[in-house]
């Protein structure tokens, strides 16, 4: 395999709304970013996501863009943007913005020409169609709620959108579009960026017969996403798309797929592949509800196992996946991932260390290197995302009451995720002077990055021992390129895997248990790289016959005796 820049690198998202306010309004902005770079460089963060920064009337929180060229207010200026550039780049470090290419926003100017000339040039940018027998031209449910398409005022057309109605899909089938987001692309490549996360992609090739589905739901409409499993082709479109700008500039990308088709991977992540990798959400789709969030199941320990090990199996006969236990999009890790008796310190250190060291990118997500947790909500209004209040209305209409309805929300709320990044025991959390535009959690008291740092059995400072470990030079090569293989799968509650190349076999341990478990270690034991618990020692399992006991959320990395 040709080895590539960003293979054995780190990232961490940054969702820049919840991270760091320095001007009191309440919002995060580019300046906060700036001067936390040391703290990520401190981490061993080597690429940095950026959620949108774009300029954006923020009706899904920056996901729909009005103008691709410009930085939002709210976030600072252009020229604190090439200062963040800069600065990062002082440090060694890789910025990636993130990248909506499916929708923009109905505000931005595309979308306001188009409904000022329905039939001219610019409709053609999107998906206006004539409604059938006073109806919507299919019976799509969007992602957000409600039909996906809506109606062109004073006209008997109709726009399509599978997201909310502020973000018009964008008509790929259009060269000139197309050519207008490549320009785009490269513009900000050009400017120093390393690359993109590329939000939403599968979406961008409809079934242009937009045939009515049967319906799934008592509002007599369809799933949306099931209208884009029957289109295909969407491989031309990403071949182009990669071959006009990421190519050229040796770009990073990062897709959120979901909804492939089988057999598709290779194309997707292998040599040649339309993106460097994509995310593997494989372990999050095991909460996916039927209906909604109201019927999600909780996830389940061998399940998950099960899971993880199978997508590892396979990603590795083709490319790399990017490894993630939450994101803006999902509840916290550690409260959807692990059982409540492990909702503690060392869990949150098992979770981590299980996740960073698979085979793959991990990606970080801000506070989850320092255990946030789900965040209590107690009243709908409390919330901000769109996703969840129409959750919250799924839930209600199929009989659940208002106490059962919210408690689903907070198990699954996007929010959970967004509650501002907390700093310090400070009033707010250290994130803002000013009032901050969603709750703190408030176990902020708690967790947070002070408290961490002056501790050194802390969650963060051992984060930073477990990234330094993947990066270190005696063991990034088998970490990086190092093949994923189970072990112990059959027993109770023991998550086990190798990494091993021609020369290193490491073990990684985990017992998700309530109570101790045993394991019989297969290779003498060389050195341990890692634990979660005081007083493990290699001599120490040597002379137990290499049988260790380990702990309830104990974690454990062995550098075992290479024989073959
Ligand atoms: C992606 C984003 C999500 C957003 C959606 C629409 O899934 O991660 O936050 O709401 O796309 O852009
Ligand atoms: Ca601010």
């Amino acid at each position: 395999m040709e080895r590539k820049w960003w293979h054995d690198k780190v990232a961490y998202q940054i969702y820049p709304k919840s991270f760091l306010d320095t001007n009191g309004d309440g919002i995060g902005d580019l300046r906060g970013i700036i001067s936390k770079l040391d703290y990520l460089k401190k981490l061993g963060i080597d690429i940095i996501w950026l959620s949108p920064i774009y300029k954006s009337p923020f009706v899904d929180q920056g996901y729909d863009i009005a103008d691709y060229y410009a930085i939002a207010k709210e976030f600072g200026t252009m020229e604190e943007f090439e200062e963040l550039l800069a600065e990062t780049k002082k440090r060694d470090m890789y910025l990636i913005m993130d990248l909506v290419l499916n929708h923009c926003s109905d505000k931005h100017e595309w979308f306001q020409n188009a409904l000022n000339d329905p039939e001219g040039e610019y409709a053609d940018y999107f998906y206006f169609r004539k409604g059938k027998n006073g109806n919507p031209p299919s019976n799509y449910r969007s992602y957000f709620g409600g039909s996906c398409w809506e109606p062109v005022k004073g006209t008997d057309l109709y726009y399509f959108h599978m997201f909310s109605k502020e973000q018009p899909d964008l008509n790929w089938e259009n060269p000139k579009l197309r050519q207008k987001l490549y320009d785009m692309i490269n513009w900000w490549l050009e400017k120093g960026v390393s690359g993109f996360r590329i939000d939403a992609i599968i979406n961008i090739k409809k079934n242009l017969e937009f045939p009515d589905l049967k319906p799934d739901g008592k509002d007599g409409l369809a799933e949306c996403w099931k209208m884009i499993e029957s289109a295909d082709g969407i491989g031309e479109f990403l071949e182009e798309l990669k071959n006009h700008t990421f190519q050229k500039h040796d770009a990073f990308t990062v897709a959120e797929v979901f909804n492939m088709k089988d057999g598709e991977l290779a194309r997707f992540i292998g040599e040649d592949g339309y993106f460097s990798t994509i995310f593997d959400f494989s372990a999050h789709c095991l909460s996916e509800g039927k209906h909604g969030w109201y019927d999600a199941p909780d996830v389940d320990f061998k399940t998950w196992r099960k899971t993880v090990i199978a997508s590892q199996i396979e990603v590795q006969k083709y490319g790399f996946e990017a490894n993630i236990i939450e994101n803006h999009d999902e509840p916290r890790g550690v409260s959807r991932f692990l059982p409540k008796y492990a909702a503690n310190a060392a869990g949150t250190k098992m979770l981590g260390t299980v996740s960073i060291l698979l085979r793959g990118i991990p990606f970080i997500y801000q506070g989850q290197e320092i255990g946030m947790q789900n965040a209590v909500w107690n009243r709908i209004e409390e919330y901000d995302d769109i996703n969840t209040k129409d959750q919250y209305n799924i839930a209600r209409k199929a009989g659940l009451t208002e106490q059962e309805a919210l408690e689903v929300c907070s198990k699954m709320s996007r929010d959970n995720a967004r509650t501002p990044m907390q700093w310090s025991s400070q009033k707010n959390a250290g994130f803002t002077t000013g009032t901050p535009w969603l709750k703190v959690n408030l176990d902020y008291k708690k967790i947070n990055v002070e408290n961490q740092e002056n501790d050194p059995d802390s969650v963060l400072n051992y984060y930073r021992k477990l990234v330094g470990v993947r990066k270190s030079a005696e063991y990034k090569e088998v970490f990086t390129y190092g093949k994923f293989v189970p072990v112990y799968e059959k027993t109770e509650t023991i998550m086990a895997y190798y990494r091993i190349n021609e020369k290193d076999r490491i073990l990684v341990a985990a017992n998700f248990g309530k109570e101790a478990a045993e394991i019989k270690l297969e290779y003498p034991v060389k050195r341990v790289i890692l634990s979660n618990q005081e007083n493990v020692s290699a001599e120490k399992i040597r002379n137990s016959e290499l049988v260790i006991r380990m702990e309830s959320c104990e974690v454990i990395v062995l550098e075992c005796e290479y024989t073959v």
